[in-house]
């Protein structure tokens, strides 16, 4: 009988060559713009290290190398790395970029002044380890932003989804990343708000909720 470790890597690869395919279904899947919520809430940050993680196509982690911020892009699928490498090669963006699953420890000890995470798609049997990885890359100082879909707030948008086969409560979203920051962490905003979408993007609006963290400094 197989072991827990080795059902847990059969699921981690069955969901990375899930993503491959849904990349390699069409040559573009994202807008190429950055997303709204990273805009507002990093816009007031002072650049420094910036950990993208599920990158996607790249256009956060472009963006913010071009505000100045030293970037590692991460993300499960390899289709969606090779592409964000080439967006930012055509960018002149110098970014770090990984090809690998959060929940495998592969930004290892690294610490980093903005973790973000937009419209996570990361299973909720990898919850755990899942917001282990985002606080342990969370620099004493730093900010961990963690931006998903507020299906609450859009009957219609929840309806969209779910004629696509994907239930959001299948996946970690900000409550549950909000709810296992203790001591040591300061929720500066956790609320929904209206999504301010590319001008082609074509679906509802689903408003985003927002969640904005900081991990205390360690004294000095
Ligand atoms: C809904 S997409 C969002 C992409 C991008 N952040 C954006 O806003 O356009 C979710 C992304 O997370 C990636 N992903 C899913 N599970 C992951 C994991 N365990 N580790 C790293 N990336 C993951 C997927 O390959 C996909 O690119």
């Amino acid at each position: 009988m197989a072991d827990n470790a080795t059902v847990q890597d059969a699921a981690h690869q069955e969901h990375a060559r899930m993503w491959d395919e849904r990349y390699a279904e069409r040559d573009q899947h994202w807008s190429g713009q950055p997303n709204h919520s990273l805009v507002v809430e990093a816009g007031d940050l002072t650049p420094g290290t910036a950990l993208d993680v599920g990158c996607g196509e790249g256009a956060d982690a472009i963006w913010l190398a071009r505000q100045g911020w030293t970037v590692t892009g991460l993300d499960i699928s390899k289709v969606a790395v090779g592409r964000a490498e080439q967006a930012a090669n055509e960018a002149g963006a110098d970014i770090e970029w990984i090809a690998g699953d959060l929940t495998e420890g592969v930004v290892g000890d690294r610490e980093f002044d903005l973790v973000a995470l937009h419209y996570p798609a990361i299973p909720k049997e990898d919850a755990d380890a899942t917001v282990k990885a985002l606080m342990d890359a969370t620099a004493p100082g730093g900010t961990l932003l963690v931006v998903g879909h507020d299906f609450e707030g859009s009957e219609h948008g929840r309806q969209h989804a779910e004629e696509r086969g994907f239930d959001p409560n299948d996946y970690v979203q900000p409550p549950d990343v909000a709810a296992a920051l203790g001591e040591g962490w300061v929720i500066a905003k956790h609320e929904s708000r209206p999504r301010e979408m590319p001008e082609d993007f074509q679906g509802p609006a689903v408003p985003d909720v927002v969640l904005r963290a900081r991990r205390a400094a360690e004294p000095g």
